[in-house]
């Protein structure tokens, strides 16, 4: 998208209302992510893109050690905010070492896809991997591309109240498979812009994005509960070492 910085779309505005709309499935995630943790010899954990911490925070109440890495310090400055025990380190989670390893790591809310290449998303599988012990597995949850993509251009209503509209105006490109967006809402005060690009990936490239790192598929559900994987939507995808081999 012309004149869109991803560090932007994270920036203190977002981070100060982040939280204000949850999703509604931080109870669900946290109770699956402390479960899979829990089966794990160190029971560490690793969030990619922490965020406020709006998954992490469940997650330690569970008793889960839970670190961080995130691109956006105005985000970060709300998580640190709640006063909740956990290390956070600045940076690009496609490359940034904590130098620990967890027997849990995980990227959710279809964060992957804040990665605008391919070759971006291969980096932060593997960058996910060399986090992992032996047995440690890697989660990630996100969107089926299609649920996202009624056709290549579009608006729809996002929000509806009665003194503003909250729009979100896309167009995708099938090449890079990178969506643009703007959240666009208009109210008495004027526009405002809300821009965020994504690169979507079906759930058959991340596999393969895993085997690259030396991963595999050990699981994959259409949601926190869960549920069967119907191909629609959104899945929430585990995976291990390939046949136990642990880390190369
Ligand atoms: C949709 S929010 C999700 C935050 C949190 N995981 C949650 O579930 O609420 C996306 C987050 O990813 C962060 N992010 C985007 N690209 C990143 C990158 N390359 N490395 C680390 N964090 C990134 C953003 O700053 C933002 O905090």
């Amino acid at each position: 998208m012309r004149g869109f910085d991803p560090r932007t779309s994270f920036g203190p505005d977002v981070a100060a209302s982040y939280d204000d709309q949850p999703r509604g499935d931080e109870d669900a995630a946290a109770d699956l992510l402390a479960e899979l943790a829990g089966r794990t010899a160190s029971g560490r954990a690793l969030e990619l893109a922490i965020g406020t911490g709006r998954i992490a925070v469940p997650l330690t109440e569970r008793g889960v050690v839970v670190d961080g890495i995130e691109l956006s310090a105005a985000m970060v400055e709300v998580l640190e905010a709640k006063g909740c025990d956990l290390d956070v380190w600045v940076g690009d989670m496609a490359g940034v070492a904590t130098g620990r390893s967890y027997g849990l790591v995980y990227l959710v809310y279809n964060t992957v896809f804040n990665l605008l290449t391919q070759d971006k998303q291969v980096s932060c599988f593997a960058n996910a991997a060399a986090h992992l012990d032996e047995d440690g597995v890697f989660v990630v949850e996100a969107a089926v591309p299609s649920a996202w993509l009624p056709s290549h251009s579009y608006a729809r209503p996002e929000r509806v109240e009665a003194d503003a509209v909250t729009l979100d105006v896309c167009t995708y490109d099938p090449v890079t498979q990178v969506l643009d967006e703007n959240h666009v809402r208009i109210d008495a005060a004027g526009t405002h812009f809300g821009p965020v690009s994504c690169r979507l990936a079906w759930p058959s490239e991340l596999d393969l994005m895993a085997r690259i790192a030396g991963l595999c598929l050990v699981e994959r559900w259409g949601g926190w509960q869960r549920q069967p994987y119907t191909g629609h939507d959104q899945h929430v995808s585990v995976y291990g070492w390939a046949g136990g081999s642990g880390p190369r």
